[in-house]
Protein backbone atom coordinates (compact mmCIF):
# COMPACT_ATOMS: atom_id res chain seq x y z
CA UNK A 1 0.00 0.00 0.00
CA UNK A 2 1.20 3.15 -0.68
CA UNK A 3 1.77 5.66 2.22
CA UNK A 4 -0.79 7.16 4.02
CA UNK A 5 -3.47 4.39 3.06
CA UNK A 6 -5.36 2.65 5.15
CA UNK A 7 -6.99 -0.33 2.92
CA UNK A 8 -6.84 -1.41 -0.40
CA UNK A 9 -10.08 -3.54 -0.10
CA UNK A 10 -11.70 -3.19 -3.64
CA UNK A 11 -15.21 -3.38 -1.91
CA UNK A 12 -14.78 -1.42 0.77
CA UNK A 13 -13.55 1.70 -1.45
CA UNK A 14 -15.81 1.06 -3.65
CA UNK A 15 -19.25 0.11 -2.29
CA UNK A 16 -18.17 2.02 0.96
CA UNK A 17 -18.09 5.11 -0.82
CA UNK A 18 -21.83 7.65 -0.27
CA UNK A 19 -21.83 11.03 -0.28
CA UNK A 20 -21.10 12.90 2.91
CA UNK A 21 -23.42 15.84 4.50
CA UNK A 22 -21.31 16.22 7.57
CA UNK A 23 -18.21 15.71 9.19
CA UNK A 24 -16.11 15.90 11.80
CA UNK A 25 -14.51 19.59 11.97
CA UNK A 26 -11.69 18.38 14.27
CA UNK A 27 -10.32 16.52 11.90
CA UNK A 28 -6.87 17.79 9.97
CA UNK A 29 -5.72 16.45 6.64
CA UNK A 30 -2.06 17.87 6.31
CA UNK A 31 -0.81 19.06 3.44
CA UNK A 32 1.71 16.24 2.71
CA UNK A 33 -1.11 13.45 2.66
CA UNK A 34 -3.07 15.26 0.98
CA UNK A 35 -0.65 15.89 -2.34
CA UNK A 36 0.11 11.89 -2.08
CA UNK A 37 -3.51 11.92 -2.33
CA UNK A 38 -3.71 14.13 -5.09
CA UNK A 39 -0.44 12.03 -6.97
CA UNK A 40 -2.23 9.01 -6.52
CA UNK A 41 -5.63 10.21 -7.77
CA UNK A 42 -4.01 11.64 -10.99
CA UNK A 43 -2.97 8.52 -12.49
CA UNK A 44 -6.14 8.71 -13.98
CA UNK A 45 -6.28 8.21 -17.34
CA UNK A 46 -6.81 11.57 -20.04
CA UNK A 47 -6.83 12.02 -23.69
CA UNK A 48 -3.36 12.16 -25.00
CA UNK A 49 -2.07 12.44 -21.38
CA UNK A 50 -2.52 15.93 -21.56
CA UNK A 51 -3.80 15.59 -17.57
CA UNK A 52 -5.84 19.11 -18.10
CA UNK A 53 -7.07 18.68 -14.48
CA UNK A 54 -6.33 21.19 -11.99
CA UNK A 55 -6.83 21.64 -8.30
CA UNK A 56 -7.21 24.03 -5.60
CA UNK A 57 -7.50 22.80 -2.03
CA UNK A 58 -9.74 24.98 0.47
CA UNK A 59 -7.84 23.99 3.55
CA UNK A 60 -7.74 26.65 6.09
CA UNK A 61 -11.04 28.41 7.92
CA UNK A 62 -10.43 31.77 6.11
CA UNK A 63 -10.56 29.54 2.70
CA UNK A 64 -13.64 27.85 3.72
CA UNK A 65 -15.58 31.05 5.18
CA UNK A 66 -14.84 33.01 1.49
CA UNK A 67 -15.74 29.88 -0.26
CA UNK A 68 -19.51 29.36 1.94
CA UNK A 69 -21.24 32.08 0.08
CA UNK A 70 -20.48 30.39 -2.94
CA UNK A 71 -21.60 26.95 -2.61
CA UNK A 72 -25.21 27.38 -2.04
CA UNK A 73 -26.89 24.28 -0.26
CA UNK A 74 -23.54 22.83 0.25
CA UNK A 75 -22.30 25.57 2.91
CA UNK A 76 -22.67 22.91 6.09
CA UNK A 77 -20.19 20.24 4.22
CA UNK A 78 -17.76 23.35 2.83
CA UNK A 79 -17.59 24.25 6.67
CA UNK A 80 -17.22 20.56 8.70
CA UNK A 81 -14.87 18.96 6.53
CA UNK A 82 -11.34 19.12 6.67
CA UNK A 83 -11.05 20.75 3.33
CA UNK A 84 -12.73 21.36 -0.23
CA UNK A 85 -10.52 20.63 -3.29
CA UNK A 86 -11.81 22.52 -6.13
CA UNK A 87 -11.39 20.67 -9.54
CA UNK A 88 -10.96 22.73 -12.49
CA UNK A 89 -9.67 21.60 -16.01
CA UNK A 90 -7.24 23.96 -17.93
CA UNK A 91 -8.15 25.42 -21.62
CA UNK A 92 -3.87 25.84 -22.27
CA UNK A 93 -3.51 22.11 -20.87
CA UNK A 94 -1.61 21.17 -24.50
CA UNK A 95 0.79 24.11 -23.22
CA UNK A 96 2.69 21.01 -21.39
CA UNK A 97 2.98 18.75 -23.86
CA UNK A 98 6.34 18.80 -24.68
CA UNK A 99 7.03 18.68 -20.76
CA UNK A 100 4.68 15.29 -20.66
CA UNK A 101 6.22 13.78 -23.61
CA UNK A 102 9.80 14.89 -22.95
CA UNK A 103 9.77 13.51 -19.42
CA UNK A 104 8.54 10.42 -20.76
CA UNK A 105 11.74 10.14 -23.06
CA UNK A 106 14.34 10.88 -20.31
CA UNK A 107 12.74 8.52 -18.33
CA UNK A 108 12.94 5.46 -20.54
CA UNK A 109 9.05 5.32 -21.14
CA UNK A 110 9.30 5.95 -24.88
CA UNK A 111 11.47 6.67 -27.79
CA UNK A 112 12.21 9.98 -28.89
CA UNK A 113 10.67 9.21 -32.32
CA UNK A 114 7.33 8.46 -30.43
CA UNK A 115 7.53 11.59 -28.93
CA UNK A 116 7.83 13.25 -31.99
CA UNK A 117 5.53 11.13 -34.18
CA UNK A 118 2.79 11.76 -31.19
CA UNK A 119 3.43 15.68 -31.12
CA UNK A 120 3.66 15.98 -34.39
CA UNK A 121 -0.38 14.18 -34.81
CA UNK A 122 -1.50 15.95 -31.91
CA UNK A 123 -0.33 19.38 -32.21
CA UNK A 124 -2.28 20.62 -35.51
CA UNK A 125 -5.53 19.26 -33.80
CA UNK A 126 -5.07 20.53 -30.56
CA UNK A 127 -4.30 23.88 -31.79
CA UNK A 128 -6.90 24.15 -34.54
CA UNK A 129 -9.90 22.35 -32.09
CA UNK A 130 -12.96 24.70 -31.49
CA UNK A 131 -12.97 26.03 -27.93
CA UNK A 132 -16.67 23.61 -27.38
CA UNK A 133 -14.54 20.61 -28.21
CA UNK A 134 -11.54 21.11 -26.02
CA UNK A 135 -14.33 22.24 -23.32
CA UNK A 136 -16.01 18.88 -23.91
CA UNK A 137 -12.65 17.33 -23.92
CA UNK A 138 -11.51 18.27 -20.63
CA UNK A 139 -14.90 18.23 -18.67
CA UNK A 140 -14.46 13.91 -19.51
CA UNK A 141 -10.82 14.16 -18.17
CA UNK A 142 -11.84 16.08 -15.24
CA UNK A 143 -14.71 13.72 -13.93
CA UNK A 144 -12.33 10.84 -14.08
CA UNK A 145 -10.02 12.01 -12.01
CA UNK A 146 -12.59 13.29 -9.43
CA UNK A 147 -14.07 9.92 -8.89
CA UNK A 148 -10.40 8.38 -9.17
CA UNK A 149 -9.57 10.90 -6.19
CA UNK A 150 -13.03 10.22 -4.39
CA UNK A 151 -11.61 6.57 -4.49
CA UNK A 152 -8.19 7.58 -3.15
CA UNK A 153 -9.70 9.65 0.15
CA UNK A 154 -11.82 6.58 1.18
CA UNK A 155 -8.73 4.36 0.45
CA UNK A 156 -6.81 7.05 3.08
CA UNK A 157 -10.11 6.57 5.00
CA UNK A 158 -11.68 9.55 4.13
CA UNK A 159 -15.02 10.48 3.37
CA UNK A 160 -15.99 12.76 0.74
CA UNK A 161 -18.76 14.34 -1.54
CA UNK A 162 -19.06 15.44 -5.41
CA UNK A 163 -20.75 19.16 -5.26
CA UNK A 164 -22.00 20.93 -8.38
CA UNK A 165 -24.39 23.05 -6.82
CA UNK A 166 -22.00 26.21 -6.22
CA UNK A 167 -21.80 29.15 -8.40
CA UNK A 168 -19.79 28.39 -11.22
CA UNK A 169 -19.78 31.82 -12.95
CA UNK A 170 -18.00 33.04 -9.76
CA UNK A 171 -15.70 30.80 -8.57
CA UNK A 172 -12.93 30.82 -11.18
CA UNK A 173 -12.74 34.37 -10.57
CA UNK A 174 -12.98 34.15 -6.65
CA UNK A 175 -10.10 31.82 -6.32
CA UNK A 176 -7.68 33.59 -8.36
CA UNK A 177 -7.89 32.10 -11.51
CA UNK A 178 -8.64 33.01 -15.18
CA UNK A 179 -12.13 32.37 -16.02
CA UNK A 180 -11.23 32.10 -19.63
CA UNK A 181 -8.55 29.65 -19.02
CA UNK A 182 -9.81 27.23 -16.05
CA UNK A 183 -13.51 25.25 -16.36
CA UNK A 184 -14.90 24.49 -13.05
CA UNK A 185 -15.78 20.96 -12.80
CA UNK A 186 -16.88 20.07 -9.34
CA UNK A 187 -16.06 21.05 -5.38
CA UNK A 188 -15.06 18.11 -3.43
CA UNK A 189 -15.56 17.63 0.49
CA UNK A 190 -12.98 15.53 2.16
CA UNK A 191 -12.80 14.38 5.57
CA UNK A 192 -14.33 11.87 8.43
CA UNK A 193 -18.33 11.25 8.07
CA UNK A 194 -19.73 12.81 11.36
CA UNK A 195 -22.85 10.89 10.62
CA UNK A 196 -23.83 7.94 7.83
CA UNK A 197 -24.34 8.58 4.12
CA UNK A 198 -28.00 7.73 2.85
CA UNK A 199 -28.21 4.82 1.32
CA UNK A 200 -29.06 5.47 -2.61
CA UNK A 201 -31.32 3.56 -5.10
CA UNK A 202 -29.33 2.37 -8.41
CA UNK A 203 -31.09 1.92 -11.71
CA UNK A 204 -31.31 -2.33 -12.81
CA UNK A 205 -28.28 -3.05 -15.83
CA UNK A 206 -31.06 -4.42 -17.76
CA UNK A 207 -33.13 -0.49 -18.10
CA UNK A 208 -29.11 1.39 -18.79
CA UNK A 209 -27.90 -1.35 -20.87
CA UNK A 210 -28.36 -2.93 -24.32
CA UNK A 211 -26.26 -5.72 -26.04
CA UNK A 212 -25.75 -5.86 -29.54
C1 LIG B 1 -21.40 16.07 -10.50
C2 LIG B 1 -22.09 15.85 -9.17
C3 LIG B 1 -22.64 16.92 -8.50
C4 LIG B 1 -23.22 16.73 -7.25
N1 LIG B 1 -23.65 17.82 -6.56
C5 LIG B 1 -24.06 17.68 -5.28
C6 LIG B 1 -24.33 18.82 -4.47
O1 LIG B 1 -24.20 19.96 -4.91
N2 LIG B 1 -24.71 18.61 -3.18
C7 LIG B 1 -24.83 17.36 -2.66
O2 LIG B 1 -25.17 17.24 -1.48
N3 LIG B 1 -24.57 16.26 -3.40
C8 LIG B 1 -24.18 16.39 -4.69
N4 LIG B 1 -23.86 15.28 -5.44
C9 LIG B 1 -23.93 13.95 -4.82
C10 LIG B 1 -25.08 13.10 -5.39
O3 LIG B 1 -26.31 13.56 -4.89
C11 LIG B 1 -24.81 11.65 -4.99
O4 LIG B 1 -23.60 11.23 -5.59
C12 LIG B 1 -25.92 10.70 -5.46
O5 LIG B 1 -27.13 10.99 -4.77
C13 LIG B 1 -25.55 9.23 -5.17
O6 LIG B 1 -25.24 9.05 -3.81
P1 LIG B 1 -23.84 8.49 -3.32
O7 LIG B 1 -22.78 9.42 -3.81
O8 LIG B 1 -23.93 8.47 -1.80
O9 LIG B 1 -23.69 7.11 -3.89
C14 LIG B 1 -23.32 15.44 -6.69
C15 LIG B 1 -22.79 14.36 -7.41
C16 LIG B 1 -22.18 14.55 -8.62
C17 LIG B 1 -21.56 13.39 -9.33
Amino acid sequence: MNKGQKTNDFNEIVFGRKSIKQYDPSITISRQEMTDMIAEATQAPSSVNMQPWRFVVIDSVEGKEALAPLARFNKDKVMSSSAVIAVFADMNNFDYAEEIFGKAVELGYMPEETKQYQLNAFKPLYDNMSKSAMRENIILDAGLVSMQLMLVARAHGYDTNPMGGYEKDQITHALGLDADRYVPIMLISIGKAASEGFQTYRLPVEKITTWK
